[in-house]
């Protein structure tokens, strides 16, 4: 058992100094949390009282609530108003049925909650389609994190052959210049500019409506000090989040989506998508994807980059195994569970 708790320590270990430098000038202060690190486990549902509490600097450590708001909304209001209609708009598409709301659905947590998606011919990519929600906060976009922004990112489904398959960027302009609608709009939301209906002024705008979709939660309540926020079993799970290692990968004020990790970093785990060692080409870099950010994670199943679980059990019993080497029992799963039901938020009006 001594052995057991030392091997898991320098496990975790590991897992944090790898994560260290996504937290900046942070980890100075990272020794004596980890110190009384425990599986986290067998206290199982018998943990009472006040032990399932974090310190506040331990929180602090770790997570950052949501900010209000991280575009001006006020000033921004034409360009935001243009990038919804855009996300909403089959027009994108080469056949005029497919948006990002086909796969991102603004009223289901920003997914379609299949395996895999559709695109405009019923064809599939290989991966699962992550949430719109919270995703201007990552570092990059995409699993491999291959667009730096949400600006960027919102240029590649629209050309995307499986996706809304559209032939070219001229394609795109040519059908939004004969709507007068978009005229006028993308005249308001780039004003002064000749030619305003430009097709990176479409990325622009998507991107800027997309910066909107921020879900604060119950946690957020509760990193800012109201106590009451979580409910006993929520707190306890994270308790168990911190004290086993996850969030020494997902962390931050999207708790994850800041850094990029193997996938089976401990135990191998079995796909054929190398990640980011396509967009890299550095052997280090295979099944190394972006860290999901676990906002409405109860509410964005099924999980992993292939869509492969089906459940948010199962995905705690496997990050548990092939990040961090450990077996959890059903009293981890079910606090954790808790615990990430709490990030579950709502769109701002
Ligand atoms: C046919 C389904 C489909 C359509 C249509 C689609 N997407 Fe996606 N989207 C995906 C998939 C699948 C991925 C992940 C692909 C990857 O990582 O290689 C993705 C990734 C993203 C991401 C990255 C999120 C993250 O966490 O990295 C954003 C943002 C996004 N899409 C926005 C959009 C926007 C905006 C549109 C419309 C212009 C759009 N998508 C159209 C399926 C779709
Ligand atoms: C070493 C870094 C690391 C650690 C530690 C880690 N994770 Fe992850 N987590 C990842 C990566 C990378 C992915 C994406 C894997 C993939 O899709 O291939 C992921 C995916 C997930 C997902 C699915 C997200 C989605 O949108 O599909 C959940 C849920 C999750 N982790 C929870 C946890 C929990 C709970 C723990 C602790 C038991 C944990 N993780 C520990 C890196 C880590």
């Amino acid at each position: 058992m001594k052995i057991l708790l030392f091997f898991a320590l320098m496990l975790s270990s590991y897992a944090f100094a790898q994560s260290g430098h996504d937290h900046q000038n942070k980890t100075q202060s990272s020794g004596d949390h980890h110190s009384e690190m425990h599986d986290g486990d067998h206290h199982g549902g018998g943990m009472h009282g006040g032990h399932h509490k974090l310190d506040k600097a331990t929180l602090k450590h770790f997570f950052e609530p949501l900010p209000d708001s991280i575009i001006d909304e006020t000033k921004n209001a034409a360009l935001i108003k243009l990038g919804k209609k855009l996300y909403l708009d089959p027009i994108l598409s080469v056949n005029d049925k497919i948006s990002c709301n086909s796969c991102h659905r603004l009223d289901n947590f920003g997914v379609d909650s299949q395996a895999t998606s559709p695109g405009h011919e019923g064809k599939r990519g290989g991966r699962n389609s992550p949430t719109t929600f919270n995703a201007a906060l990552h570092i990059a976009q995409f699993w491999d994190g291959r667009a730096k922004d949400v600006e960027e990112q919102a240029l590649g489904p629209i050309l995307n052959p499986i996706e809304m398959g559209m032939k070219a960027d001229t394609d795109v302009i040519d059908k939004l210049k004969k709507v007068d609608e978009y005229k006028a709009m993308f005249a308001e939301a780039f004003k002064g500019e000749k030619d305003p209906i430009m097709y990176t002024n479409v990325g622009k705008a998507i991107g800027a409506f997309e910066r909107t979709l921020l879900t604060p939660s119950r946690f957020d309540d509760y990193l800012k000090g109201d106590e009451k926020a979580l409910n006993d079993a929520e707190k306890r799970g994270l308790q168990k989040f911190v004290n086993m290692g996850c969030a020494n990968c997902h962390n931050g004020v999207a708790i994850g989506g800041n850094s990029y990790k193997k996938i089976g970093l401990v135990e191998p785990y079995e796909t054929k998508d190398m990640g980011r060692f396509a967009v890299t080409g550095l052997e280090t870099d295979k099944k190394v994807f972006k860290v999901p950010s676990l906002r409405n994670i109860a509410k964005t199943a099924p999980y992993f980059h292939d869509g492969s679980v089906a459940t948010l059990d199962e995905a705690i019993r496997e990050m548990a195994e092939h990040q961090l080497g450990r077996e959890v029992g059903p009293g981890f799963v079910d606090d954790v569970k808790a615990f990430l039901g709490s990030l579950t938020g709502k769109l701002k009006e």
